[in-house]
């Protein structure tokens, strides 16, 4: 069946897919609906040999202002313990091949905690990023008061989710929250094209150097250098490995097959 909320665009570089989020008359919310499609196509994506890394944005206006609060308002805890809205999240941090975050104009609440979902973000001049669920008398949900936290330290994040303040893309480019601010014509051809950068290397060990620098946020120093190198001695096992060193002592450009 066709995604309604979402566009998938294949092939926008060599081995990179696209998903556009397609809900712009409510600036991206984030609905149930939107959330289990992103998953499924990030799930069909991640087990396709064609995409080696996947760029994920809104429009110009907005990558996604939040969970939608309407379809949120009325609800009990017992309604949202069932609907386990964020079960949708926990597939989508498991996805192994490389995110790209394209964004422009708002990121906010939900929109700023799928930013932080994907493992890099190419931002706008244009771009706020934001946690204002304080306003609406919560508190993020969506790993908000975590990533944020050990994205930008803890006193912008304190201030962010306290205050609901939103902050300007060199704001958040100079706390380590954002990769790269470009202008805004460019936001997502930068974005492909950092993907398209990714995607020419081992498939293999990219995803493998993904679940290492992952690893270090939920691990202690000890036990991630324990992962790296079982990653690292394992890459040996690929032919991408003795492909890419012959190709460096040969002096040309290894190709990659993902093997
Ligand atoms: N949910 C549902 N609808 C939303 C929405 C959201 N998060 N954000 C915007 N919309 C809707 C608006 O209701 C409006 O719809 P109508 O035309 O039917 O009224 C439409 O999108 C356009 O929005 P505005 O008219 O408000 O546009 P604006 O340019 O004046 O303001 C804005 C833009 C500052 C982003 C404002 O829309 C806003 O504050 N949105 C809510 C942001 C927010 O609080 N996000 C957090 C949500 S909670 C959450 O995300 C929890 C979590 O941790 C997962």
């Amino acid at each position: 069946m066709q995604p309604q909320f979402i566009i998938i665009h294949h092939q926008v570089a060599p081995f990179v897919a696209h998903i556009q989020l397609n809900r712009p008359k409510e600036l991206n919310a984030l609905n149930l609906e939107l959330m289990g499609e992103l998953r499924d196509a990030l799930k069909a994506l991640d087990a396709d040999d064609q995409v080696r890394a996947i760029v994920l944005s809104g429009n110009e206006k907005a990558f996604a202002a939040g969970a939608d609060i309407k379809q949120m308002a009325g609800k009990t805890a017992i309604d949202m313990y069932n609907i386990d809205q964020f079960s949708t999240w926990d597939t989508i941090k498991k996805i192994k091949k490389p995110i790209i975050a394209a964004v422009s104009g708002f990121a906010l609440g939900g929109g700023c905690e799928l930013t932080m979902l994907c493992d890099m973000i190419v931002a706008s001049e244009t771009a706020r990023f934001g946690q204002p669920e304080i306003k609406l008398g919560v508190i993020p949900g969506a790993g908000g008061t975590q990533r944020l936290t050990r994205a930008v330290g803890k006193a912008l994040a304190m201030e962010m989710v306290l205050t609901g303040r939103f902050i300007t893309a060199h704001e958040a480019h100079k706390a380590g929250l954002i990769n790269r601010v470009v202008p805004t014509e460019l936001f997502l051809s930068e974005a492909i094209k950092l993907a398209a950068e990714v995607a020419s290397m081992s498939p293999i060990a990219i995803k493998m150097a993904k679940e290492a620098v992952l690893k270090a946020f939920d691990s202690t120093l000890e036990e991630g250098l324990h992962f790296e190198r079982k990653n690292f001695y394992l890459l040996f096992a690929s032919e991408d490995q003795k492909e890419g060193m012959q190709a460096f002592m040969e002096k040309r450009t290894p190709d990659f097959k993902g093997r």
